[in-house]
């Protein structure tokens, strides 16, 4: 019996690092579940306030990752799809595992090292950010997490914090389960600046853009000035290395032939935005509507409101039982907690 769990913070609008490192993977666990297996998906809001300042702006981030994970298809009678604040005591469990982890085990956490090198002041907050993400998994008593690549190390100091709250109060009893995480076929998709595609680097082709949006976005991606004939080595071009993500291996085989081969009509950048652009529309086109629908019209989004909190409670109850094992291990044994 295997427990899948995965989050995806409300921090902006899903791009396609996102779909092809994360929510692909999460919607075939939650179609293809085997019998006894289960999957839990969440909204991360509590993480997204690390950096989202605005009420309004956090509220339609939440809505636009819950439309996108059902306009994909996400089976939500097999997994439960539920936004993280459904369950507060997620934080509890977080002030637990606190007192369990070093500064050093946070200082070295690269995704904080980036955010601050990229320039944000950093709240206490975005420090401590890896603990709530372990809770997050732990609490859950999950087995395995499909991440992006990025999503590795926390993953591993969520292994380091469940072995410390063990070690500590365990009594030689596995009180918090060891996750593994699980990566999806291409587990670190470029921005259109060749850097890792990323909501706070401002450098991504969002997963719904379509027409002169989809244009504009796609023709941002970096290109040089060698010809079309010239020979060139398929690793390290941008635009072919995005369009990979759509093609089958055959396809991948023929495109990357020609590139290396050169010559008269060997594909040229703006053959392969073209490209690039027509597949968007061919994947991510059908959903479009129901995508539309869950934002803009109001029996829909009850719908999916509805959808939320029915997971909330399923994530809820589980979620309690893990606790309530964890407080009793560390002395809190109040007659007066619910
Ligand atoms: P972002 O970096 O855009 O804020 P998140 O941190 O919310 O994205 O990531 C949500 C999920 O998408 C995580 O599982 C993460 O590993 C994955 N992901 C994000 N960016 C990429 C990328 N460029 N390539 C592959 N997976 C990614
Ligand atoms: N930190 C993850 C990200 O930025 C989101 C997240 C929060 C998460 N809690 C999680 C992912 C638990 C997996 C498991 O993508």
């Amino acid at each position: 019996m295997t427990r899948y769990l995965s989050g995806i913070q409300a921090s902006g609008i899903p791009h396609i690092g996102n779909y092809f490192g994360a929510i692909e993977q999460h919607v075939t666990a939650s179609k293809e579940l085997p019998p006894g297996d289960s999957a839990f998906f969440f909204i991360a809001d509590y993480h997204a306030l690390t950096t989202i300042s605005d009420r309004e702006t956090l509220r339609r981030f939440v809505r636009t990752i819950a439309a996108t994970y059902l306009a994909c298809g996400l089976d939500v009678k097999k997994a439960v799809f539920f936004r993280q604040s459904d369950v507060p005591e997620v934080t509890e469990l977080t002030w637990l595992l606190a007192t369990c982890t070093g500064m050093g085990l946070l200082e070295r956490a690269h995704s904080y090292k980036d955010k601050v090198a990229k320039g944000l002041s950093p709240n206490v907050g975005l420090f401590t950010y890896p603990i709530l993400m372990a809770a997050d998994i732990l609490i859950y008593d999950s087995d395995v997490v499909p991440v992006g690549k990025d999503q590795q190390q926390h993953v591993e100091m969520t292994q380091d914090m469940a072995g410390y709250f063990n070690q500590r109060f365990g009594q030689g009893k596995e009180l918090l389960k060891y996750p593994r995480w699980v990566f999806s076929r291409t587990p670190t998709v470029p921005g259109v600046d060749g850097e890792k595609m990323s909501k706070s680097y401002g450098n991504t082709i969002d997963m719904f853009l379509e027409g002169n949006e989809l244009k504009k976005a796609v023709n941002r991606i970096v290109t040089d000035s060698r010809e079309p004939a010239e020979p060139k080595e398929p690793e390290g071009i941008p635009s072919l290395t995005i369009l990979e993500l759509f093609l089958n291996d055959q396809e991948r085989q023929e495109w990357r032939e020609r590139v290396r081969k050169g010559g008269e009509g060997a594909p040229g950048y703006g053959h392969m935005k073209k490209e690039i652009m027509a597949r968007m529309d061919a994947r991510f086109g059908p959903a479009r509507a129901a995508y539309k629908r869950y934002l803009e019209d109001p029996v829909a989004e009850r719908e999916m409101e509805e959808i939320l909190v029915e997971g909330g409670k399923r994530a809820r109850a589980v979620a309690r039982e893990v606790l309530a094992r964890c407080y009793d291990a560390v002395g809190i044994t109040n007659r007066a907690r619910p």
